[in-house]
């Protein structure tokens, strides 16, 4: 599972490849590019010696497959500033959905959209998961609400707010949306726990944006992410292992935004 050597077939001997990554280097004896002995050691399989490689000579397997497309060696010219902030912008928390399910196939793009996203050390640990049974959804819900009422300080505020949405919805935590979609670490090091946190916000962020781009309406469930610290019985509810984890609702918007709402630049310290 990782980067196996060079295909001397291949290579042009350019040397681009020792600029992605100490792992190469050029033998001057045998006058060309060399990759270290045992790479699998150190290899964080990044993938970034097989993106610069012109002639395609980085032999590698198990770690999925590279892509080629028109672009993709200037990504500017995929799409515009204009046009991604436009995208960005128009990205709001859905929280009405239809009822009907969105096809496996539309999942798995959203998925794979995930799957691009970059993780810390490009360990890549963490595990996605789905729920679109309502029933279990009910008793999901139920136990983060029960857990979310039972922390001080919160309950009062959270307690009258779901009191409300509650007459509309079956699982208001969920919005009655067809899918929640559950990404968690396996990892339980202290000591990485903000960047596992941040690993799964990017993660989150990929599928949501790519939801977006599929005609999905998407909302962050926080409040799974705050029940489970007092309530580890939801990890067993959402088929999640690890301490830290992150939620999204998916589905098809029954909502239409006609604007993007108002959101104000922040002085930035240090920009003239
Ligand atoms: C980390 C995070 C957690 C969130 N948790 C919840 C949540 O539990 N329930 C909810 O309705 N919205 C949740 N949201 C959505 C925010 O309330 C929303 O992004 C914010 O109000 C701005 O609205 P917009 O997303 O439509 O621009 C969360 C957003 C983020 C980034």
């Amino acid at each position: 599972m990782s980067i196996l050597g060079i295909d001397y077939e291949k290579c042009s001997n350019c040397g681009l490849c020792l600029t992605t990554c100490i792992l190469y280097r050029k033998d001057r004896d045998q006058n060309k590019v060399i990759l270290v002995d045992n790479p699998r050691f150190y290899c964080n399989q990044c993938g970034q010696c097989i993106a610069v490689c012109p002639e395609d000579a980085i032999l590698y397997e198990g770690i999925g497959e590279a892509l080629t497309y028109e672009g993709v060696e200037k990504p500017e010219t995929i799409t515009s500033y204009d046009t991604i902030y436009k995208f960005l912008s128009a990205n709001r928390s859905v929280r009405l959905y239809k009822s009907k399910k969105v096809p496996p196939d539309t999942l798995k793009k959203v998925f794979e959209a995930m799957s691009r996203a970059p993780t810390a050390d490009n360990k890549r640990l963490e595990r996605f998961s789905i729920l679109s049974d309502r029933d279990k959804m009910k008793i999901l819900n139920d136990a983060v609400l029960e857990a979310i009422y039972s922390i001080p300080k919160r309950n009062k505020r959270f307690e009258e707010m779901f009191r409300l949405i509650s007459r509309a919805f079956q699982s208001p935590v969920y919005f009655d949306a067809p899918h929640v979609i559950f990404v968690d670490s396996p990892e339980n090091f202290p000591e990485d726990a903000e960047m596992q946190a941040n690993n799964i916000g990017i993660i989150i962020t990929y599928g949501r944006l790519a939801a977006q781009a599929l005609g999905l309406g998407t909302c962050w469930n926080g409040w799974t992410q705050i029940a489970i610290r007092s309530n580890p019985k939801i990890k067993e509810l959402a088929n999640i292992r690890g301490d830290i984890m992150g939620a999204f609702t998916i589905g098809y918007p029954a909502i239409r935004f006609n604007r993007s709402p108002p959101r104000y630049l922040k002085p930035i310290d240090g920009l003239e």
